[in-house]
Parts: C-alpha cells; structure tokens; sequence
C-alpha cells in the first residue's frame, strides 16, 4: 500500500472579528463566563456576501501552492462542511470550477465537528490504492449563518472559516499511520438543525420558531466530547501500534478549552505539545482541525518524524482521530 501523507496545508479565516465584548451587547453573557467556561475570546464571521465556498477556495489555492501540486493534477476534492452554499450543487463542484481542477471527482461530506478527520481517511483510500495520486480535503463552515443569535447558550460558540490540505503520495512508513472513526445516531438530538432538509421544509412556521438555526443540550455533548477525544486518540493510537508517551503533537477540535483539557490531563501532555487556537477563533466545526494545523506548519511546529495525533468530534453524534507521522521538512 502507498503511503499517504500531507503535501501542503491552507487556511482562511473572514476579517471581521466578534469579540466576548460584542456578544456581551447581544445576550446575557459575559467575557469572564464565555472565556472560563469555554476558553473563547473572539471568533470570525463571513461577511455578507461570502459564503462557504469563498473561504475554502482562500483555503484551497493556498494548500496547493504549499504543496507544489497543480489544480489540474487533483484527482479528487473533498470538501466536509454543514453549512453548504446551498443545496446542491456542492461546494466541491463550486471549488473544483473556480479552482479549474476539471479532472477531479468531487463530492461534499457532512459529518460535523468530525468531518475534517472523516474527509482525510476517505480521500486517503483512494491515494493508497493508487486509484488517485492527489486529493484536497477540505473543512469549511459559516456557522454564523446557522446560529440564533438570541440563544446564549450556542451563539458565543462558533465562527466561521476554512482549512485545506493536499494529500498525496509520501516515503514509506510516513504520513497517516491509523484510523478511528465512529458514530452514535442514537443521540442525534444533542446537536441539531432540525428544519431545511426533508423533513421540515422550509416554511415561515420554521423561521419563526427559529428552526434553522443549531440546538445543542451542551451539557450532554460534553460529557459526550470528554470521553470520545479520549477513546478515539486511545483507539487510533492502538491501531498505530503506539501509546500516549509517543504523541508529539495533539491537534483537536476546537468546541470547549475544558474538554481539550480533560485529553491533555489524561494523556499527560505539555501544553507545547497541543495546538489551541479556541481563543481565537472559537468552534468552527470541520474547518477547527485544519486551520489549527495549517497555523501550527506556518509556526514551524513540526519537523519530519513527529507523531501528531488529529482528533475531532461532534454532531450526528460522530467522532474520528487519526495518528500521521509528518512527512515534511
Ligand atoms: O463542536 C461540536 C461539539 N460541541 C461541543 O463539544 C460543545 C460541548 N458543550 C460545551 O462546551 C458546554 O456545555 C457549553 C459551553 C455549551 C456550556 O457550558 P456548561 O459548563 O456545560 O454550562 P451549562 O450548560 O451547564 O450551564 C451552566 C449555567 C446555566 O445557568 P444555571 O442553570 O446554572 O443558572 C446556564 O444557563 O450557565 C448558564 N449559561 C450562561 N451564562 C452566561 C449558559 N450559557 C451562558 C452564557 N453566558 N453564554
């Protein structure tokens, strides 16, 4: 089997910044609350007319310059995303045209928080078969546009923006190492958009009762996120064939501080080694993982041969880790 690593990684976040401060005008919170309770400071929101595909195309042409890899030679475009510019076409088909990838097959993938980690396995299969050399992976959201911005308890929450990554063929033993995916449908309803599919069409009944917009029994959801960031590094780790003292760098999704914190205690890590981004840009779903790893490349964090764990969870309720040994200089 061909190994499979990241060839190059990409990030956008939109300019205009909601602070603690901003939402403290807007419901009854406040700084200390938001930022004792979550570890979120500020975060970003798309500008009226940007939408989902805007962001992961930034995100998009900056993974593929970072990778050396032509928009021509991608193979495949995955794009994990729950806020969608519409319906249908998908925001792979909107990339694929504005980024001129014309021979790569595209589709979107939805699942949530975890749909980074579900994007890179599901592109990987096809580069280790050598079905596909390259494919782009990536996680984009515009949160803002799917949050009630009177609920307290999720509009200090998420933001907006997009990650990318080219992935492709690396030397041998290097790149991603294992998997661990999972899901539990049967706790769909902790973490929901209940109206705009099937099953509650649009209708002026669902604007006004707000039904498009996210609700969460955040409670639950965390006590959820504790244990799988947990079982899911455990698991992928295992598969690896390596324990908790190999783990150079510990990427997780960005939903809560207090749940990266629980992974970090149990893990016994130090903070040099967990890329943390939350303050700035709070929970952007599937785009979280991505920007924290393209953030981390820029720093200079890595070297060739580090161990990072990447691990994400969230609606649906899902969850994915994975181990890569980083391939690049
Ligand atoms: O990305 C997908 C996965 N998502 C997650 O993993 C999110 C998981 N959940 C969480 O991060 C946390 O549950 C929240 C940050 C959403 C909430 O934190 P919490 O510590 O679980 O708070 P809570 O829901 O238990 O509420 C504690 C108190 C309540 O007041 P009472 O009932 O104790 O009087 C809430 O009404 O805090 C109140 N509260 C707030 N107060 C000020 C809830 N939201 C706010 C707020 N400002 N924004």
């Amino acid at each position: 089997m061909q190994s499979v690593g990241i060839l190059g990684t990409g990030a956008y976040v939109p300019e205009k910044v909601l602070t603690n401060a901003d939402l403290e005008k807007m419901v009854d919170t406040s700084d200390e609350w938001i930022v004792t309770r979550t570890g979120m400071k500020e975060r970003r929101i798309a500008a009226p007319d940007q939408a989902s595909s805007d962001l992961a195309l930034k995100a998009a042409e900056q993974a593929l310059e970072r990778a050396g890899v032509s928009a021509e030679e991608i193979d495949l475009i995955i794009v994990a995303t729950v806020t969608p510019d519409m319906s249908f076409p998908t925001v792979s088909c909107l990339l694929q045209t504005q980024l001129g990838a014309n021979k790569a097959a595209t589709f979107d993938l939805s699942a949530a928080c975890a749909g980074f980690l579900y994007g890179v396995t599901t592109a990987s299969q096809f580069i280790q078969t050598g079905a596909y050399r390259y494919a782009l992976v990536v996680g984009v959201e515009c949160l803002s546009r799917i949050t009630n911005w009177s609920d307290r308890e999720t509009a200090i929450l998420f933001g907006d923006g997009a990650g990318a990554v080219v992935l492709g063929p690396v030397e041998e033993g290097y790149g991603f190492l294992s998997f661990e995916l999972g899901g539990d449908g049967s706790k769909g309803d902790l973490l929901k958009v209940p109206a705009g599919g099937s099953r509650l069409p649009a209708s002026h009944e669902t604007v006004e009762k707000r039904l498009h917009t996210i609700q969460m029994v955040g409670r639950e959801v965390f006590k959820f996120a504790v244990r799988v960031i947990i079982s899911s590094t455990e698991g992928a780790l295992k598969k690896a064939g390596m324990t908790k003292e190999d783990i150079d760098f510990l990427i997780p999704h960005q939903a809560n501080i207090r749940i990266i914190d629980a992974a970090v205690k149990r893990f016994g890590l130090d903070e040099q080694k967990v890329v943390i981004n939350i303050h700035r840009y709070g929970n952007m779903s599937s785009a979280s993982i991505p920007v924290a790893l393209h953030e981390a490349v820029m720093e200079g964090r890595f070297q060739k041969g580090d161990k990072l764990v990447l691990c994400g969870f969230g609606a649906g309720l899902t969850w994915g880790a994975t181990v890569l040994k980083w391939s690049l200089e």
